[in-house]
């Protein structure tokens, strides 16, 4: 079966990981600035203070998009360039870098997907709590009302936020990602605020007239190292409820999952009933980020603070950082959604998906990725099965338009479709690129 009318293909990217200009146009700080700016926090110490200097060079971006054929592209709006302080009034000029990028996407017909929040907050507001204080939520809701002010009759598609479940895990529980935070269940209020966030946000983003909305969850799923040990199956349904299910239940059935079997502070104690209807009020689409499904075991250690242990998956082939390549894993995803929640599930949007490898131009000069056109393709292949059986699948964005900065990983892996020398800022498209151009071109030819 075809791809439904008016499927859209895409690009993503994230303020921080592409524009630079750190400190330009009155930007104020954010915790990814603090942390990359931290000794031993980022490989090699790689920070975004120039990242892939898209601040500057946007119209040449454009223009690659424009080449590429893209009916979308998702890019993030950095809150620290619109609220340099995380609170008050918009920072007309920072609005303005954005006005210009929406303005020039237009021009060429591709619409102007924006995420408000891909993990740059504002520094002085992780100084008041972060995430782990109520008000970051009624902050970001300020945050998104003013982005829709000046660009609410422009931007097609808003996301309120990108993958709460890895600031949570990453930035809080583990201590991987900004702000470095090492609380592991003392993080799950996290969830809860960024949940509140969103709703409060997309309340805000309709009372100025935004167009569709949504948000961006990660999801891997969970797959026990032995499906016959049940030890390791409840080891992944403890996965599932805390990387999945927490960020999906309150969305889309009102309602928190049982949190009592992980551990943690007592919910009452962060989660107001008043929240929930907040949280849950219908949605335009729901964004899925998927890479890969993770391997779980039992904790072999019995005094582990947590009900699971990530394990490898072995008999995959593996991308550049390791990650199994597993296309089913999308395709039982999207089918899973559906058998869950029925009805209650909206229009799906894969807002990420893609993959790293060193890349680098060959003696020519091209750079030719094969590797990256067959993991595209096969997952591809899994959106289309998923359709087939009757999924409502209406975009798809690959991660990501250019290499850029991969967060405590630096600049080491490559996600683009298009390589980009850092030392020249050159950018050179590689074979991906056309593989997808062709791709794009060929589900326009009628039937
Ligand atoms: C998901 C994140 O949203 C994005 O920022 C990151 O670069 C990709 N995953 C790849 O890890």
């Amino acid at each position: 079966m075809a791809l439904p009318p008016g499927f859209r293909w895409g690009v993503a990217t994230a303020a921080y990981q592409i524009e630079g200009a750190a400190a330009e146009d009155g930007r104020g700080p954010s915790t990814w600035d603090t942390f990359a700016h931290t000794p031993g926090r980022t490989a090699d110490g790689a920070t975004g203070d120039v990242a892939c200097d898209h601040y500057h060079r946007w119209p040449e971006d454009v223009a690659l998009m424009g080449d590429l054929g893209v009916d979308a592209y998702r890019f993030s709006i950095a809150w620290p360039r619109v609220q340099p302080t995380g609170s008050g009034p918009a920072n007309a000029r920072g609005l303005d870098f954005y006005e210009r990028l929406v303005d020039g996407l237009l021009e060429r017909g591709i619409a102007p997907a924006a995420t408000l929040y891909h993990w740059d907050l504002p520094q002085p507001l992780e100084d008041a709590g972060g995430w782990l204080a109520r008000d970051t939520a009624y902050r970001f809701a300020e945050f998104a009302y003013l982005a829709a002010e000046r660009l609410g009759d422009r931007i097609d598609t808003w996301i309120t936020l990108n993958e709460p479940v890895v600031v949570m895990a990453y930035g809080y529980a583990f201590g991987i990602y900004a702000p470095g935070e090492e609380l592991l269940l003392g993080a799950l209020p996290t969830a809860h605020h960024q949940l509140l966030a969103h709703g409060l946000g997309t309340s805000a983003l309709r009372a100025r007239g935004a167009g569709r909305v949504g948000i961006a969850n990660h999801y891997s799923p969970a797959r026990p190292r032995d499906a016959a040990s049940e030890a390791d199956t409840a080891a992944a349904g403890a996965f599932d409820l805390l990387m999945n299910r927490l960020f999906t239940e309150p969305l889309l059935l009102g309602r928190y999952p049982d949190l009592a079997p992980l551990g943690g502070p007592d919910p009452a104690s962060y989660i107001r009933d008043e929240d929930l209807p907040v949280i849950a009020q219908p949605i335009d689409l729901l964004g899925v980020n998927y890479y890969q499904p993770t391997g779980i075991a039992a904790p072999a250690d019995l005094s582990s603070p947590l009900p699971f242990e990530l394990v490898d998956l072995p008999g995959h082939p593996v991308t550049g950082l390791g990650w199994p390549i597993v296309p089913d894993g999308l395709h039982g995803l999207l089918t899973g959604l559906r058998d869950t929640y029925g009805p209650l599930l909206p229009p799906v949007h894969i807002t990420e998906n893609g993959c790293s490898f060193p890349d680098e131009p060959g003696p020519g000069g091209a750079v030719d990725d094969a590797a990256r056109i067959a993991f595209l393709d096969a997952h591809i292949g899994a959106v289309r099965a998923a359709v087939d059986e009757g999924v409502d699948v209406r975009a798809y964005y690959v991660w990501s338009l250019l290499d850029n900065f991969e967060w405590a990983s630096g600049y080491g892996p490559r996600f683009g479709l298009v390589h980009v020398d850092y030392a020249t800022q050159k950018r050179t498209p590689k074979a991906s690129f056309a593989w997808y151009r062709d791709l794009i071109a060929a589900s326009r030819e009628p039937l």
